[in-house]
């Protein structure tokens, strides 16, 4: 039979027609060159920006393979775990030393945070009890994750780009100066910084409680993601990915990250939820999860064809 030309999007693609004339697999790579703009397809620009955006499973197979250069494994993110609960460890220590034996800040630190604040945090002020609580949740939670990433977690071969690897490393170091930068943007009226106690309000209360909600929820969703991958007994029985089932996986396909944001919420509530500076680290994780959900839901649905359809990708019944 004679070759048929067809016009996708100024990108002539030539099919062969079998003794059957156009099949199945015609259509569908009619399909693929008509779902992707041959502009876009040959840039760049627009490989690296997708190698930036995504990560593990919803990292394109067909990127070129000189950005394979820039790949770490994914399974490092529990780097990031161990800088932050070395890092924040520390600061939690010194922000004690300083409230409960009134020693200040040490002068590395002050003069950082007086940097990043542009003046206006002073040596001799103290750290609030917010502050302090907030410090501890995310000592908690970097713990928790990083014993989830060493123990839980079964993670396959996927891989992260170096840029996000470096980006996470630090992630969390300026997560912690944040913390004292918000307390000396919005210093506590609650009494003198010597009585901790006396500064503890409803707010505090609150923000503990959704916090040990949602990260005990984040738990049971990795708990979920890692007995896919294992038999009956607990031996590993695959690494590739598969549709996950039970409890807040039935009406999101990422509830882990929905949990990520509630727990960012909660340090938002901790701090007195006035802060603007916390909102704003909310406002960039909402931003940053729903980014990685609506990824992963897609690979979801393009991958799996019986795919819940009532499932959102990050916000259960809304998005
Ligand atoms: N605050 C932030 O900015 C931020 C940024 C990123 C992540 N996080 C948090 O870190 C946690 C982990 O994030 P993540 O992006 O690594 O989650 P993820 O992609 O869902 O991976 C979690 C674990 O589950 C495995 N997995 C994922 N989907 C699977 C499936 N369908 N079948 C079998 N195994 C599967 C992964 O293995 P693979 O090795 O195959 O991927 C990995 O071991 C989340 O709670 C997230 O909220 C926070």
């Amino acid at each position: 039979m004679a070759e048929v030309s067809v016009q996708v999007e100024s990108e002539e693609v030539c099919l062969q027609p079998t003794s059957e004339g156009i099949t199945c697999e015609h259509l569908r790579i009619l399909k693929r060159f008509s779902r992707c703009p041959p502009e876009a397809a040959r840039s760049h620009a627009f490989h690296v920006f997708q190698d930036l955006i995504r990560y593990g499973k919803t990292k394109n197979l067909q990127r070129p393979s000189v950005l394979c250069v820039f790949d770490v494994p994914k399974r490092w993110f529990s780097h990031f775990y161990a800088v932050s609960v070395l890092w924040n460890g520390l600061l939690i220590a010194l922000s004690l030393r300083s409230v409960v034996l009134g020693q200040e800040l040490p002068v590395w630190l002050n003069e950082t945070l007086r940097f990043l604040t542009a003046g206006s945090r002073s040596a001799a002020q103290g750290v609030s009890a917010s502050a302090v609580l907030v410090q501890v949740l995310l000592w908690t939670h970097s713990l928790r994750r990083l014993w989830e990433c060493v123990w839980v977690s079964v993670f396959s071969d996927g891989v992260i780009h170096a840029v996000q690897y470096v980006f996470g490393l630090g992630y969390y170091v300026i997560l912690g100066l944040t913390v004292l930068c918000a307390d000396a943007l919005h210093p506590q009226t609650g009494g003198p910084a010597s009585s901790l106690l006396s500064q503890l309000r409803w707010f505090h209360a609150a923000g503990v409680l959704l916090f040990l909600w949602a990260s005990l929820h984040q738990h049971r969703c990795l708990r979920v993601l890692a007995q896919l991958r294992m038999g009956n007994s607990g031996e590993l029985v695959t690494l590739g990915h598969k549709v996950p089932h039970g409890g807040w996986f039935e009406v999101v396909s990422c509830p882990h990250y929905f949990a990520e944001l509630l727990i960012y919420v909660s340090l938002s509530i901790t701090c007195r939820g006035g802060a603007l500076t916390w909102w704003l680290v909310v406002l960039y994780v909402f931003f940053n999860q729903a980014l990685a959900a609506q990824l992963c839901h897609e690979f979801y649905c393009s991958r799996f064809q019986s795919y819940p359809q009532q499932r959102k990708a990050f916000v259960p019944f809304l998005l």
